[in-house]
């Protein structure tokens, strides 16, 4: 531990003055510690770069006394990160706070994080334990982890239904004993915006040298507050978030960090606050715990959720095409979002369809277009979505529905340790039959290897992805695949109950249309025996 490095309160108070808001991330500690969300040591390191690299200030990277996992995970994150906090949990209780004391040893700069529960509930059932019970057992627990870390935070469990005379009386006992933040913890999510306001008021006019210390909360979403009540909790004065990436957390989950920072950039006059937070990494931060974790956010989440800056609504999307102040208050890019996606479908109107025709490198004139939109009015009518190979069809005066020439007869795939491998049996409308197999990373990669070698056409990856279209055990799969192919890049989309199925049929799409919007590619494939397996390569 360096302990050249000065006492936190010095920092609090210049922060503070510039309305500098914490961000206290606990995604690895709450977050990972909810159901459906943990993660491997690896994944735990990941993470924890990543929001190094986001700028959150103090990183709780776990609970040290819940298991020797734990214990490492946390370890190993404080001997990593360079320039975030890394804290660690502990209950009032010597072998906990010994135990974050040893992981914590390495960091640049450490906080031990000890709590206990002050409501009357907790006090009666869960400790059996009176109030000066409380008070000593928290003084005792903050002056041990005084010494063995840089700082000390302590959380009063349950805040929001002690009662709040009583947590002036164990915050001042903690801030004497060398707490330099007060944790006022909504534990079960049952707090409102004015009634967090209020607490947090009070106990900064009331607590014992509460000028010397940062008042921080912690929401939970139990009624889907946890932001709401976390920002009320900044207009009275919390100079400390904390909150975990897409919200994840015991039950209903933590504030949403990238909801909260969001808040307080897009309406930072009226907050009169801002975070360090680099904002353009809000999205790719988002997209890793989800990959991490295989848990993804709803299509309608804030922020981060895939319809978060899409529009199809015609109305809509004519006023975006005027002034995108009209329907949006932030830019996708400062979220780290490409760019806002207006998605064609019935209820889109001309002025959108024109818009994305041209970004697509049509020009039509008005008659052209008149043409061009009834067919895609129709078209909309049909499909959920009409997608940009659709609208290159109906530009081309081409049937966007057209299927083929080629089909897919058969389609088998092995996954094994370290690799795939796949075959395909294809046949073209023109007679010719094709049958090849390939080797690759995965299904997915040995799929496009066979389909490439049977059709003749190089498909090279540039994007992936799948997502479930429906719930239960037969819930269609949309493969999405970006290839470039004669320096051109094409997109195909296909739905199946089976995604290596879905991403066969999406990479046939893209390698009919080649064929039929450049007639001479389809000329010459590569195979023409009819279904003679050749030798499968990676
Ligand atoms: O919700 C809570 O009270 C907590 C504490 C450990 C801070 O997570
Ligand atoms: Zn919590």
């Amino acid at each position: 531990m360096n302990r050249e490095t000065p006492p936190q309160h010095d920092v609090a108070a210049a922060d503070d003055a510039a309305g500098h808001v914490r961000i206290f991330d606990t995604t690895l500690r709450d977050g990972e510690q909810a159901p459906g969300f943990s993660m491997d040591r690896r994944a735990k390191l990941r993470m924890a770069q990543a929001l190094e690299a986001l700028g959150v200030d103090v990183l709780e990277a776990g609970f040290p006394q819940a298991s020797p996992d734990d214990f490492a995970a946390v370890a190993e994150i404080a001997r990593t990160l360079k320039t975030t906090t890394v804290c660690g949990l502990a209950r009032c209780q010597r072998g906990d706070i010994e135990s974050a004391g040893r992981a914590l040893e390495e960091a640049h700069r450490s906080r031990i994080h000890v709590f206990l529960s002050t409501s009357p509930l907790h006090r009666e059932h869960k400790l059996r334990m009176s109030k000066q019970q409380v008070i000593d057992t928290a003084v005792t627990g903050v002056e041990l982890a005084r010494g063995l870390c840089h700082e000390v935070e302590f959380s009063a469990e349950d805040a929001l239904r002690t009662e709040p005379e009583f947590l002036v009386e164990v915050f001042s006992a903690a801030v004497a004993a060398g707490a330099t933040t007060l944790n006022a913890p909504d534990t079960v999510g049952y707090t409102t915006p004015a009634e967090i306001a209020e607490l947090f008021a009070y106990l900064r006019r009331h607590v014992a040298g509460a000028d010397k210390v940062v008042f921080s909360s912690h929401c939970h979403d139990d009624l889907g507050l946890a932001v709401a009540n976390s920002l009320a909790a900044v207009g009275a004065g919390a100079r400390q978030v904390e909150c975990t990436i897409n919200g994840i957390g015991e039950r209903a989950g933590n504030a949403a960090l990238e909801e909260i920072v969001m808040a307080l950039k897009v309406r930072g006059a009226y907050f009169n606050a801002d975070t360090r937070i680099d904002t353009r990494k809000l999205y790719p931060t988002s997209r890793l715990l989800t990959q991490l974790t295989g848990q993804a956010v709803p299509r309608n989440k804030a922020i981060v959720g895939e319809n978060a800056f899409a529009h199809e609504s015609g109305i809509h999307q004519h006023g975006m095409l005027k002034h995108r102040g009209t329907y949006e208050i932030m830019r996708p890019q400062d979220v780290g979002i490409g760019e806002t996606r207006l998605v064609l479908g019935k209820h889109s109107g001309r002025a959108a369809l024109r818009a994305r025709l041209e970004t697509l490198g049509h020009t039509p004139d008005e008659t052209a277009m008149d043409g061009i939109f009834a067919r895609f009015k129709a078209l909309a009518d049909k499909k959920r979505e009409v997608h940009d190979e659709d609208l290159e069809a109906l530009a081309l005066g081409l049937d966007p529905e057209a299927t083929g020439p080629w089909r897919i007869v058969q389609l088998t795939t092995n996954t094994h340790l370290g690799g795939a491998s796949a075959s395909v049996a294809l046949a073209h409308a023109d007679g010719r039959e094709a049958a090849e197999a390939a080797l690759g990373d995965g299904p997915v990669d040995a799929v496009l290897r066979a389909i490439e070698r049977a059709t003749g056409h190089p498909l090279e990856l540039t994007d992936f992805n799948v997502r479930a279209m429906s719930a239960g055990g037969d819930a269609q799969g949309q493969a999405r695949l970006a290839v470039q192919h004669d320096g051109r890049s094409w997109n195909g989309h296909a739905a199946s109950t089976d995604i290596v199925e879905a991403t066969a049929q999406a990479a046939l799409a893209i390698v009919n249309r080649i064929e039929r919007q450049t007639p001479a590619a389809g000329a010459s494939p590569r195979d023409t025996q009819p279904f003679e397996t050749q030798g499968a390569s990676a």
